[in-house]
């Protein structure tokens, strides 16, 4: 046994001697070979005790055979050993599903390999692993099936990832249809999109469609489909994220509104561009927009024909002076015509008065009409100082009729705004009116009232009406804009309600602040027309 260090001493040159030569070779050779088998045995047995990949061997009847340590390590048993002495039944100790082991047994009977299947085992302590496993039967010469040898990696890190981004992918495919909403990844430079499931239903297009900017286009609504290439090229371009709103028409004629909001992702190594976002169908909540501002216009219009009523009596006394005035001259005029010589010139200069009063007296009327006429809401270049100048006329005669005397401050050369001139003189008016009313009781002082156009930030537009009347009481400064909120006898309480929902709906602010010495100044602001965006109106 592995003596090979003797030799035979060869004493003669017979055939002995030749014998013994012969077997001093042998054992020489010998020896070496039973070197190169110990070596590589070492070998091997170094890889089966160091391997990463548990290795196993297991009987038919379910007993462990051999196992290296890595095989205990992912099992959770000290030793090798101690594995193969607790456990005695693979199937029922190991297998959550114990038919698992079953159906490889039939396969290893049959002579069948197993690659890289998937199981889950229990370990030691009970607690599930997940395990990636590969065996192949092992028969002798007769082809009786003697056992199963193979490799095991535990997989449970990478299950429980691939689990986690299956449940968070499928709570994503289920809330997108509820939320209205899909998403999309555009891969720029090779121009692939892809869309989520909602995304295709959104867009009206078959699964099996293949998204592209054109089909984007195709069912963009034609008024929006320059803009929403205006979008698409800048996005290429500026490589940064985008927010839009636009419209689709859709194959069976359906209007949709989308709101679309991407991030840009620039790959760092490759600089390669990647959109991904969201595009939300709006459309609901874009009908329940336009109905309140529906709403919002007729109470708005309610609202104006009714202080047009209160303004009435003035307006009226106010237009009486030019009627009289006309009569007067008129009547003047027909006595001067009827004189034996009549002074033509008089009589042309009345005729000239007659003309003026009558166009004095029209323009009210006509303003008037403006004001009452029930028209949509639209939108147009606005320079507040006309619009200002627009409704004078009208509340001169209530600041007269009730002894406040107006000034009018205009600065010169405002930027335009982007408005509906109607709406916004209504505003003024109801402005102008409260200080009418917050003067009336004023008696120590001079009633006056004040209007007042100036830029404000740089791409604002202020305009302010400020009066000396009776102030605001501070504990009632909460309210003053709530709808049905009124100190007066006779009031709504709607005029400062309707006037900042108009301003809010212009993109402007409407608010009060008390005066240093006597009442009250309301200031509203609106967005001059270089930064007004429009992306929908
Ligand atoms: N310039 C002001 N000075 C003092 N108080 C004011 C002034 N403007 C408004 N208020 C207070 O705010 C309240 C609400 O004003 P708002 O214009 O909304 O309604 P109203 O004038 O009472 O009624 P209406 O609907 O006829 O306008 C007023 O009742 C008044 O108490
Ligand atoms: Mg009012």
């Amino acid at each position: 046994e592995g003596h090979f260090e003797g030799k035979v001493t060869v004493r003669a040159r017979d055939e002995i001697g030749a014998l013994a030569n012969a077997f001093n070779v042998m054992t020489d050779r010998l020896k070496a070979t039973v070197e190169g088998l110990r070596r590589s045995e070492e070998n091997y047995r170094g890889i089966y005790e160091n391997a990463l990949e548990g290795m196993w061997r297991v009987s038919r009847d379910g007993r462990v055979l051999s196992a290296n340590p890595a095989m205990a390590r992912v099992l959770g048993y000290a030793t090798p050993e101690e594995l193969m002495a607790s456990v005695t039944d693979i199937g029922r100790q190991l297998y959550v599903r114990p038919q698992e082991r079953d159906a490889l047994l039939l396969a290893y009977g049959r002579g069948t390999a197993i690659e890289g299947r998937e199981c889950e085992f229990y370990r030691k302590d009970g607690q599930r692993i997940w395990v990636l496993t590969s065996g192949r039967p092992v028969h002798d010469d007769s082809g009786q099936f003697l056992f199963a040898e193979g490799f095991v990696t535990d997989i449970t890190r990478r299950k429980r990832a691939e689990e986690e981004l299956r449940r968070s992918a499928a709570y994503v495919t289920a809330a997108q249809p509820l939320s209205r909403t899909g998403s999309f990844g555009w891969h720029v430079s090779s121009g692939t999109i892809y869309w989520s499931d909602e995304t295709f239903r959104i867009f009206q297009c078959d699964r099996a469609s293949v998204p592209t900017v054109e089909l984007i286009l195709e069912r963009t609504h034609p008024q929006d489909r320059a803009f929403v290439q205006h979008v698409i090229d800048q996005a290429r371009q500026k490589r940064t994220d985008f927010d839009c709103e636009h419209r689709l028409l859709l194959p069976d004629g359906s209007v949709r509104y989308l709101h679309v909001v991407a991030d840009a992702l620039e790959k760092t190594e490759s600089g390669e561009l990647e959109f991904v976002g969201a595009v939300m169908d709006v459309t609901e909540r874009k009908r329940a927009e336009e109905a309140l501002h529906q709403t919002q216009a007729e109470l708005a219009h309610v609202s104006r024909v009714t202080t047009l009523g209160e303004l009435v009596a003035s307006i009226a006394h106010e237009t009486n002076q030019p009627l009289a005035a006309i009569v007067a001259d008129a009547n003047a005029s027909l006595n001067r015509l009827m004189a034996s010589t009549p002074d033509l010139e008089e009589v042309r200069d009345a005729l000239g008065a007659i003309v003026a009063d009558a166009h004095r007296a029209g323009d009210v009327i006509h303003r008037i009409r403006q004001l009452a006429r029930k028209t949509d809401p639209c939108r147009a270049p606005l320079d507040l100082n006309d619009v200002i100048r627009g409704v004078v006329p009208l509340i001169l005669a209530e600041a007269r009729h009730h002894q406040v005397s107006l000034r009018v401050e205009l600065a010169a050369a405002l930027p335009h705004v982007l408005g509906d001139r109607v709406q916004l003189q209504q505003v003024i008016i109801n402005l102008v009116i409260n200080g009418v009313e917050a003067l009336a009781p004023v008696t120590d002082r001079p009633r006056e009232l004040v209007i007042r156009s100036r830029a404000h930030t740089d791409d604002e537009v202020l305009v302010a009406v400020e009066d000396a009347g009776v102030g605001i009481d501070v504990t009632k400064a909460a309210r003053l804009f709530d709808a049905f909120f009124t100190t007066k006898p006779g009031g709504m309480g709607m005029g400062l309600s309707i006037s900042r929902s108009i301003i809010e709906r212009h993109g402007g602010r409407l608010w009060a602040t008390p005066n240093p010495t006597h009442g009250t100044t309301f200031h509203f602001t609106l967005p001059g027309m270089n930064t007004t965006s429009s992306a929908l109106s």
